[in-house]
């Protein structure tokens, strides 16, 4: 990744909603946006409006979720800024709504399907997971989705689809971001049939029970957890069911540094770090470093899937 300044976010424990909407990145994005002429986020726009939710035998349980101020103001979204605090102050300039997500490739039945048709398809789950970035931090994030499979399974592959591509929005006009990097757009990420198929990977509407934040990828994203976090496109337009393997955004910019699997893997160092151990946004200054485990903890439910595969040439 791009090197950045440090955002200053402090340590939170978990925060209540009335506090964790934070009043002084609304202030910064309403003055922002007076000086540039657009609508400014109302504070209705924060309105409660909590996602109907199931229990989901695949969710982490005894643990402690990273706080919403952490998960919201602690983000890689690099069509936001390439810092850490950008994407909570830009994007609210995100339009979610109307969106489409446009399914194609060998599929049996493409389609463009709008985001509420989506959210509908199948119950949606709160799933606690980890998440590991390349970075070498991590939190734990209470997201809400259901299984990218369910939606596989809709769409009827066709046998030569071998990888899914996902591809995230990429408009100028509502992300600043797109104008000042080196990064060929649109954001561009894969997983392999088996990978895209595995019940953990998540297509992803919601965390801590309401809709995402537009600067955690709004209004639709994938999660892999077991995988570092830039295999989880955010506020994807396009899913695309493909034969070979397809081009990655941050394998583009450094092959040697980020390879197609990306799987968490402590004994693969990063060309210029060690991924041994990983802060954790948010935890005690006696806690902040906690050793990484193989697949990022998922290492019974997916190790199979690369049974036979050098991890540390296949990284
Ligand atoms: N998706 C898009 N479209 N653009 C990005 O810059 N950053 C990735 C991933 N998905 C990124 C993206 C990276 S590097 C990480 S670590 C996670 O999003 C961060 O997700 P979070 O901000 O919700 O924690």
């Amino acid at each position: 990744m791009l090197k950045r300044k440090s955002s200053g976010v402090q340590p939170t424990e978990i925060t209540p909603r009335s506090v964790y909407l934070n009043r002084r990145a609304f202030m910064t994005g309403a003055a922002a946006a007076a000086i540039a002429g657009v609508l400014a986020p109302s504070e209705e726009a924060y309105a409660d409006n909590r996602l109907t939710t199931v229990k989901s035998p695949l969710s982490l349980t005894g643990v402690q979720p990273t706080s919403l101020q952490d998960i919201t103001h602690y983000n890689n979204f690099y069509e936001f800024g390439t810092n850490k605090d950008d994407p909570a102050r830009e994007a609210y300039r995100l339009k979610t709504r109307p969106w489409t997500v446009s399914i194609e490739g060998k599929v049996q039945k493409p389609q463009k399907i709008d985001i509420d048709s989506l959210m509908k398809l199948r119950p949606l789950e709160e799933r606690i997971y980890r998440f590991r970035c390349v970075e070498a931090w991590s939190m734990v994030i209470p997201w809400v989705g259901y299984s990218f499979s369910e939606l596989i399974k809709e769409v009827q592959p066709l046998p030569e689809a071998k990888f899914v591509q996902f591809i995230s929005l990429d408009d100028p006009n509502q992300m600043p971001g797109l104008r000042f990097s080196p990064i060929s757009w649109p954001y561009s990420e894969g997983l392999r049939m088996d990978e895209a198929m595995h019940p953990l990977t998540l297509l992803t509407f919601g965390l801590y029970g309401e809709p995402l934040p537009n600067q955690d990828g709004a209004p639709v994203r994938i999660v892999v957890p077991w995988k570092y976090g830039f295999k989880s496109a955010k506020s994807i337009v396009k899913i695309k069911f493909v034969e070979k393997q397809p081009h990655t955004t941050w394998n583009d910019q450094g092959p040697n540094e980020y390879g197609f699997y990306s799987n968490v893997n402590p004994n693969k160092d990063h060309p210029r770090w060690s991924q041994k151990t990983e802060r954790v946004i948010g935890a005690s200054i006696f806690k902040q470093r906690q050793p990484t485990l193989m697949f990022n903890g998922y290492e019974d439910q997916v190790a199979n899937l690369y049974t036979g595969m050098d991890l540390k040439k296949y990284y």
